[in-house]
């Protein structure tokens, strides 16, 4: 007798940017820059900012609201683990993911993962492990980012390019031909010089000093990530047993416009399959993703048996990509 297996995917989807927006030209007011310099090089011209107030447990749970308005408050009843994602945790403990559990009386387990940007899709693919082992039915896997909150306002070369957010969804076990059809991971810890934020550490295993705030080597991260969106995703389409051709819609880490450009050139997909949120929202990271996700459902985008790309980069140095066909297309 055949065993059929248990398939993942994601059958709910809500995302929250915070209401206070810095554009280029404001950022020009106290930083030696320029609107012409920031949209020319990464195509960001603005970015949404946490109020001081606001932290990333507040942000993931604005993201989950805004998934129980657009499918109704018993989107939540089931859910079992809740993971957050992200690389500004309000606390090192507790946890974000587990003051989430609680705000929403959630009976699950809760916990943080840390994978710089492609944290949300390493996310997704441990939610998937739970929900097809049957460890668990029903995972929150959420990205939500302060990252505003850990830039230096006085190096023009980094604080441009990042903003907050956050994304949620919720993966159970779905019917062919829906759910993940593949799951790329990868890290290079030697190019963990190149883009970093301290902890409680000093320095990095190879020496590498930590300073107080973000620190990175535009350039490098810039070859590695158009390199990574290559390989990773042409890795993920054979792996789903797919062809470039057979690709609704390429939902990209949205760090820069160029590097998103410069893979979907080498992938030879068409402009408009192409999701671009980086103009509205720089690179808020984790939640990049997911609130790309959700802009493109907003614009009727994507629609059931669609074939997502999905791909990020991020320090470490790490990448991940996934290939699903989208069956949760309902608001
Ligand atoms: N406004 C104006 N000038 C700026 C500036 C800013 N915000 N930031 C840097 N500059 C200056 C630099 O000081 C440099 O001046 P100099 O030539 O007099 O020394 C000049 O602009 C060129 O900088 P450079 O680093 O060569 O620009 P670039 O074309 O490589 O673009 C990045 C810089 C950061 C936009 C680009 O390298 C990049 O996007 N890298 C990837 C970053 C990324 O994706 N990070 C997130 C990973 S998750």
């Amino acid at each position: 007798m055949m065993t059929k297996t248990r398939r993942a995917g994601i059958t709910a989807i809500g995302a929250y940017a915070p209401s206070k927006v810095l554009s280029n030209d404001d950022l020009s007011k106290f930083m030696d820059t320029s609107d012409e310099w920031i949209s020319t090089r990464t195509g960001i011209r603005r970015r949404h900012v946490a109020a001081d107030d606001e932290f990333t447990a507040d942000l993931a749970v604005s993201a989950i609201k805004d998934m129980q308005r657009r499918y109704g408050e018993a989107v939540l009843e089931g859910v079992d683990m809740v993971i957050v994602a992200t690389n500004t945790p309000d606390a090192y403990f507790p946890s974000t993911a587990a003051m989430v559990q609680d705000y929403f009386g959630l009976k699950a387990g809760a916990f943080d993962l840390l994978a710089a940007c492609p944290g949300w899709v390493y996310a997704l693919s441990v939610a998937q492990a739970y929900v097809e082992s049957g460890i668990c039915k029903k995972v929150l896997a959420i990205g939500a980012e302060a990252l505003t909150k850990i830039i230096d306002w006085n190096d023009r070369s980094t604080a441009v390019l990042f903003g907050d957010g956050a994304g949620a969804t919720l993966v159970e076990a779905v019917e062919e031909p829906f759910g993940i059809k593949s799951m790329i991971l990868g890290a290079d810890g030697a190019g963990g010089k190149h883009l970093h934020a301290k902890a409680v550490g000093k320095c990095l295993l190879d020496g590498t000093k930590l300073g107080e705030h973000v620190y990175m080597n535009g350039s490098e991260v810039f070859k590695f990530a158009v390199r990574v969106m290559k390989t990773s995703t042409v890795e993920a389409i054979e792996q789903a047993g797919l062809k470039t051709e057979d690709i609704s819609l390429f939902v990209p880490h949205q760090a820069n416009l160029r590097i998103i450009n410069a893979a979907r050139e080498r992938l030879e997909l068409a402009e408009d399959k192409v999701v671009v949120t980086v103009d509205e929202y720089g690179n808020n990271s984790t939640a990049s993703i997911p609130l790309a996700l959700c802009h493109a459902l907003d614009g009727g985008r994507i629609h059931a048996g669609d074939n997502l790309l999905l791909v990020s980069f991020g320090a470490g140095l790490t990448w991940a990509a996934s290939v699903l066909t989208w069956g949760g297309g309902k608001k």
